[in-house]
């Protein structure tokens, strides 16, 4: 995983007003909670004192109280307080956890998982969805590394194969492009795929037309995607890691063109029940890929219908170079 990153780890509700909770992600123990204010806090969750798990403990004045011994760790994952020591007693700074910067944006608990002291950047997210859509959620468990998961929703060779009752209906198999365009850290491919009426498809980008006349999907590094499917209704996904071999995908179905309540809920219920058929339906197979997790040069034999999936590699191995350490 490439460090100095923002990644959507939960979904905002999973950290509520009040407690601590304990989860996987990124390979480690965290533990979360919120303070008086609502805004969030992450740490590793193993007490420094004895080892226990901080999060079973509770929030005592805004700050995570390790339930073994009572040590209390404000957000930068200092002890502020050994009660054993009494509270006259000022704490030494080697009494302290790692921590992350935490934040609850568009609905997502995010943490920055790199160094204390990089540069923090803005959070990055679609600008289309940042306002004005209403969605509805699915969140899923898959026993493969996160890579796996963010290539399957780039590929556009499967579609008329694993969805071939669903959204590949019709048996389009041939693949132009697809065109692919990075804006920093986003990548946009444009997709035009057509029945094999057995013409050769000699240069398939040049004759894709006007990229505004086609269906195009995003990513931002490393970890969210958006999939544009009209200008009113938007498929959005954050794929967490939880470790080497296990993510959760919290895959939302976006739309901004039913603002009536009761309509409104209708249509976010059939888009998440249509959504979570869909992603059923990739997981089969994409569970059964090895190795669980991708890289660039990992020996598979990839075709020119692929692009938006070596992009990804290669934007991977770029930001791994640039942060992360070798040892
Ligand atoms: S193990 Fe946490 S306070 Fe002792
Ligand atoms: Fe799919």
């Amino acid at each position: 995983m490439i460090r100095n990153q923002w990644y959507a780890i939960l979904s905002s509700e999973e950290v509520p007003r009040q407690g601590l909770v304990g989860v996987t992600r990124m390979g480690e123990k965290l533990a979360l909670w919120r303070d008086e204010t609502g805004s969030v806090a992450c740490i590793i969750d193993q007490c420094c004192h004895r080892g226990a798990s901080i999060s079973a403990g509770k929030v005592v004045n805004g700050q995570a109280q390790c339930p073994f011994h009572g040590f209390e760790y404000d957000k930068q994952g200092k002890v502020k307080l050994i009660p054993a020591n009494g509270k006259a007693n000022e704490v030494a700074d080697r009494y302290r956890v790692q921590h992350y910067p935490a934040r609850d944006s568009y609905g997502l608990i995010w943490i920055f998982w790199g160094d204390q002291s990089a540069d923090i950047p803005e959070i990055p997210f679609f600008n289309d969805l940042k306002q004005g859509f209403y969605y509805t959620q699915i969140k899923d468990h898959w026993p493969v590394h996160y890579t796996r998961c963010i290539e399957n929703q780039m590929d556009v060779v499967h579609v008329p194969f694993v969805h071939h009752n669903t959204i590949g209906r019709g048996g389009k198999t041939i693949v132009y492009g697809p065109k692919v365009k990075w804006e920093g850290n986003k990548l946009t491919w444009y997709v035009k795929n057509v029945v094999d009426d057995g013409h050769t498809v000699a240069k398939p980008a040049k004759d894709m037309g006007s990229e505004d006349d086609l269906y195009s999907l995003e990513i931002i590094m490393p970890n969210i995607w958006h999939n544009i499917i009209a200008e009113k209704v938007r498929v959005f996904a954050a794929f967490a890691p939880v470790d080497e071999e296990n993510c959760m995908i919290y895959l939302r179905f976006y739309q901004s063109f039913m603002p009536v309540w009761g309509l409104r809920h209708l249509i976010g219920w059939v888009g998440r029940i249509y959504s979570s058929i869909i992603l059923n339906q990739d997981k089969q197979v994409v569970i059964t890929q090895l190795p669980k997790k991708s890289s660039l040069r990992m020996g598979e034999k990839l075709i020119p219908g692929d692009r938006p999936i070596a992009e990804f590699r290669r934007k991977n191995e770029q930001l791994m170079e640039e942060y992360n350490p070798k040892i």
